[in-house]
């Protein structure tokens, strides 16, 4: 078994190789700025149902609930801050090696961390969308009044993400698609790796015999195709990766 450190300067000199190094990240990488994962032992989805509060016929039956619930994460979200992790995604970026990130995270934090290249796979909980006209609102702070409502028609807005059963927008996924079938190295950082087609991303780049680095506090589904498994916060591993590029 190689130890992190060996295993990070691993990291460090494949991404250094690449030609085209681009990363899919989740809930994990934004863990360290205080925004509850879906998973783990404190996952949302442990404590609330998914067919409650994250699918159309959820928001059909109740769209104040939903409301309610998407508040309530709008509040952790609009006080979270970039975090170590993230700012290491910004230096690769910088560094000419990290082509772009696709997350699957709807908080943002990439493109206020700094990131230039980052698609939104599940959307942006900082929008809204009607669902009479789809219009769509950038909120400044979390609605005060829910629902709330369409400043162009009065319809209902929603939030504007991916929900179960829904598809992922065709610009985000072709976008995706595209990146994933040029990229040598996948960097997957923060994803249980269960939820398609974001899980399915790091298998094109394995396929075509490219690299895959993962960062994960624990095993994921994308471990076993994993060339290089770093166990770690992303808050932590990352910024040491970026260091030892700093080094080669
Ligand atoms: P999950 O909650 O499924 O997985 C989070 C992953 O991050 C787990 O593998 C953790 O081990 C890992 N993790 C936790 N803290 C970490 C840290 N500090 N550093 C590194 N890794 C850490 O979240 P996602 O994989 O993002 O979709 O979930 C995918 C999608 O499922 C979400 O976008 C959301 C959810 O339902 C929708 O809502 C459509
Ligand atoms: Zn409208």
């Amino acid at each position: 078994m190689e130890n992190i450190k060996e295993l990070i300067v691993k990291a460090a000199k494949i991404l250094v190789k690449s030609k085209y190094a681009v990363c899919i990240t989740g809930a994990g990488i934004s863990a360290e700025s205080g925004i509850p994962t879906f998973r783990g032992r404190d996952g949302l989805w442990r404590r609330f149902r998914v067919e409650d509060l994250a699918t159309p016929e959820a928001f059909h039956r109740n769209p104040n609930l939903v409301w309610e619930w998407y508040r309530w994460r709008m509040h952790l979200v609009y006080s979270a801050k970039p975090n170590s992790g993230h700012l290491a995604l910004v230096d690769l970026e910088r560094m000419g090696i990290l082509r772009c990130i696709v997350t699957q995270n709807v908080d943002g934090l990439h493109t206020i961390a700094g990131s230039k290249c980052v698609v939104e796979l599940h959307g942006s909980i900082r929008r809204g969308r009607c669902v009479e006209c789809n219009f769509k609102v950038v909120f400044d702070a979390p609605p005060e009044v829910v629902p709330p409502k369409c400043p162009k028609c009065g319809g209902l807005l929603r939030p504007d993400v991916v929900w179960f059963g829904e598809a992922i927008p065709s610009d985000a996924l072709n976008k995706a698609m595209q990146l994933f079938s040029k990229a040598d190295v996948a960097l997957v950082i923060g994803t249980s790796g269960v939820v398609y087609p974001a899980g399915y991303f790091p298998h094109i780049v394995k396929e075509k015999g490219g690299a895959v680095i993962e960062v994960n506090i624990d095993e994921s589904a994308i471990t076993p195709i994993a060339d290089v498994f770093i166990r770690g916060r992303a808050g932590e591993i990352l910024p040491k990766i970026v260091e030892k590029i700093r080094l080669i």
